[in-house]
């Protein structure tokens, strides 16, 4: 596996391999499709973390035999951590959807759940807006501090109480794009200023 030089010093270990989330991603696939045969099927990404799950959750769906009769993948933005390895618990909300939520079908699709504050705020807004059913679904779930009791219909991998990266989640921006769930080495945070 080729990251930058950067990226190579800063990791401790994988969490989960492309492997092991690619195989998640395909089972969290197969479940949304079954409790949405036949029905058209809104996807909506939370960016910025959501971004590769929801659009490798979509190609998953794409595949899955008897599943929703169409499938429309839209994304909103939100930020509760900023540049912060901790969550501030203020969800501002970056970009709203560009579709109209009204009587479709909707899966959430988060990266990570860890407090839970910004997917239960996401929950309350969304169902004000009259959904036809609203589920979540998130490939990380970390839920050891959480501070609102938030329903999951999806859960992909239980996630290790550590800060993560890969696959969406970032420090400090970076990271994002590494194609695994990785812990970074210490040394990372003790030089943050
Ligand atoms: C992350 C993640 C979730 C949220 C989960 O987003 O993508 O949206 O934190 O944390 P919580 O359950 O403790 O509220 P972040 O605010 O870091 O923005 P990002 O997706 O742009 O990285």
């Amino acid at each position: 596996m080729t990251v930058t030089s950067t990226y190579e010093q800063t990791i401790e270990r994988t969490l989960f391999s492309k492997e092991e989330i690619a195989s998640a991603v395909d089972r969290l696939a197969r479940q949304i499709a079954e409790d949405h045969v036949g029905q058209p099927l809104l996807l909506l990404g939370v960016l910025k973390g959501a971004l590769y799950v929801a659009t490798d959750l979509a190609r998953a769906l794409a595949q899955v035999p008897n599943g929703p009769s169409d499938i429309l993948v839209d994304y909103l933005c939100v930020s509760s951590y900023g540049n912060s390895t901790r969550s501030s618990g203020e969800v501002r909300m970056l970009k709203d959807t560009t579709e109209r939520l009204t009587g479709r079908h909707v899966v959430l699709v988060e990266d990570i759940v860890d407090n839970g504050l910004t997917l239960s705020y996401l929950q309350a807004l969304l169902k004000e807006r009259n959904p036809a059913s609203l589920r979540s679904c998130v490939l990380f779930d970390k839920p050891y501090h959480r501070l609102v009791d938030v329903p999951l219909e999806y859960v992909g991998l239980q996630c290790p109480d550590e800060f993560v990266v890969g696959y969406g989640l970032d420090y400090q921006e970076l990271y994002r794009n590494l194609p695994y769930l990785a812990k970074l080495r210490q040394s990372v945070f003790t030089q943050e200023g």
